[in-house]
């Protein structure tokens, strides 16, 4: 059932690179769900340690790059706006090209489009899968042929989720998110996101999930589970057997993710209903696509303001 990422031919960081007519490259940056999250303990540091199942959608970002003399980052698309304002260089895309280029010691350029179509600071991990995909894209386009473990080390530099979203398979991420096994899913879903609209405070969430614990008497983290290949094998095992423990603190910070949890509960029939990350998106899991396609139109209509997503994930 399980192999590494490394060895398998089939999900090598290259194959997430196309070609455009026009000389340019793209690499989809695609949302990552956890479904399931788990914090089994923290370094001295104040990072937290995980056990987490990360899968990855299909739709996401986009990103293209292009041969240019310096390096030029430029954002379109519905979640574009906030980081239109910002210095570009502040965005982990940026972050991602400077440090490819620092390490493997080049002085090229690039433009690089960020297609933006993930909501920002949801829980998807979209600035995380941004980073990773430019680091694929840029290998590629600079031609440095850095191997995955390279890009690996630089990306864990980036941010916890990024060495994760390297890959686009499905993986147990433990550490703070280095430490990564690849794992098959033996089956596939449709899935309904839905993102209340609130940006969620990554840090912040962590910094509640102690206080949570404190507060209820609760052990301070969570153990690690002995039968992973039982849990990953079957959506009504995931459902039963584990969860996000990020959820409550999150709820505290952003109570609409109660009103979106609602809405998915009353919306499915028992399927796997979860908060992924550290919020605010929620998702749902059903047979089928057209099923998942069904529950977001009415998502839609339920509440305009929502951010709503229909996709497969598994397989
Ligand atoms: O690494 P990244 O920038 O994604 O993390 C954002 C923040 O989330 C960290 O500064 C930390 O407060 C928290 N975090 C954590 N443990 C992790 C990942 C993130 O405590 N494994």
């Amino acid at each position: 059932m399980k192999s590494s990422p490394e060895n398998n031919p089939e999900k090598t960081l290259e194959n997430r690179v196309q070609s455009g007519p026009d000389g340019s490259l793209f690499v989809r940056a695609p949302a990552k769900i956890n479904l399931f999250l788990h914090i089994t303990g923290r370094r001295d540091d104040g990072y937290h340690f995980l056990e987490s199942l990360f899968s990855f959608t299909k739709k996401g970002d986009l990103i293209r790059f292009l041969p240019s003399e310096t390096l030029k980052f430029s954002v379109s698309g519905p979640f574009s706006e906030v980081l239109a304002t910002e210095n570009p260089e502040s965005n982990l895309v940026m972050k991602a090209a400077r440090a490819l280029a620092e390490h493997a010691g080049v002085s090229l350029g690039a433009v690089i489009e960020l297609e933006k179509n993930l909501p920002v600071a949801s829980g998807l991990g979209g600035g995380s899968a941004d980073a990773a995909a430019t680091l694929i894209g840029l290998n590629a386009l600079w031609k440095i042929n850095l191997s995955d473990e390279e890009l690996a080390a630089l990306a864990v530099g980036l941010g916890a989720d990024v060495p994760a979203c390297l890959s686009r398979g499905a993986q147990i991420v433990r550490g703070i998110g280095e430490k990564r096994e690849q794992v098959e899913l033996p089956w596939s879903a449709g899935i309904v996101i839905i993102n209340p609209g609130k940006a969620v405070s990554t840090p912040e969430v962590f910094a509640g999930f102690r206080a949570f614990r404190d507060k209820r008497s609760l052990p301070p983290f969570d153990v690690t589970i002995t039968d992973l290949d039982k849990v990953v094998s079957d959506i009504s095992m995931l459902d039963v057997l584990t969860s996000n423990s990020l959820q409550d603190p999150a709820v505290q910070v952003c109570p609409e993710i109660m009103e979106v949890e609602r809405f998915l509960r009353l919306n499915t029939q028992n399927e796997l209903v979860r908060m992924s990350g550290s919020g605010a998106s929620v998702f749902a899991l059903y047979h089928d696509k057209a099923a998942a396609e069904s529950v977001a139109r009415r998502a839609r209509e339920f509440n305009s303001d929502w951010w709503v997503m229909a996709d497969l994930i598994g397989g």
